[in-house]
């Protein structure tokens, strides 16, 4: 008798991504980064390093960042999970966008999804960081192009100006990466 060592196929999945309930039907190993991209077509989160080292994945899971390459998106049922698509409404940047768009905190633009969802959390936790607390806040999010300076520069002007409002849940933008 033949033994197979495949795993369950597909279940359904309720997730409620970006204020939408939306169900999928996957297999129980796929990763929420994945799912995004491939499922449900929110492209936003980059897949880098796919293991929990760059933070192009990040996204915000009930207030909390995480790194969507190493979370299961089974393990994501009855959570709310917020991405970078979420971040503007509609044409209408959020003012961390706006700082990175006007301190250059970005070259090739590749973490910049991830840098921008990283600085939200952040401001909506902590509304008036220091220069100390965003780096620290930031640390899990790396640039390949070394926009380092720029992107701190951008997140304590976005702070400046107040941005503790919701992100909300529509619009995707020139800092959401869209193309990839
Ligand atoms: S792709 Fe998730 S941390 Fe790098
Ligand atoms: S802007 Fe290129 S990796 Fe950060």
């Amino acid at each position: 008798m033949a033994i197979s060592f495949r795993g369950p196929g597909p279940i359904p999945i309720d997730l409620n991504v970006n204020g939408e309930e939306r169900t999928v039907f996957i297999e129980p190993r796929r990763t929420l980064l994945s799912v995004l991209r491939e499922e449900l077509g929110l492209t936003g989160a980059k897949h880098g390093c796919g293991r929990g080292q760059c933070g192009a994945c990040t996204v915000i899971i009930d207030g909390e960042t995480a790194y969507a390459c190493l979370t299961l998106a089974v393990d994501c049922e009855g959570r709310s999970i917020r991405t970078i698509e979420s971040v503007s409404h509609g044409e209408q940047l959020h003012p961390v966008q706006e700082a990175f768009i006007e301190h250059d905190g970005y070259q090739c633009g590749f973490c910049t999804p991830g840098q921008v969802v990283a600085a939200v959390s952040l401001l909506e936790h902590n509304p008036s960081p220091t220069e100390a607390e965003v780096r620290e806040a930031m640390a899990g999010n790396v640039c390949r192009c070394g926009a380092y300076p720029n992107i701190v520069t951008a997140v304590l002007d976005a702070a400046r100006q107040g941005t503790g409002r919701d992100p909300g849940v529509s619009g995707a933008t020139v800092a959401s990466g869209e193309e990839g």
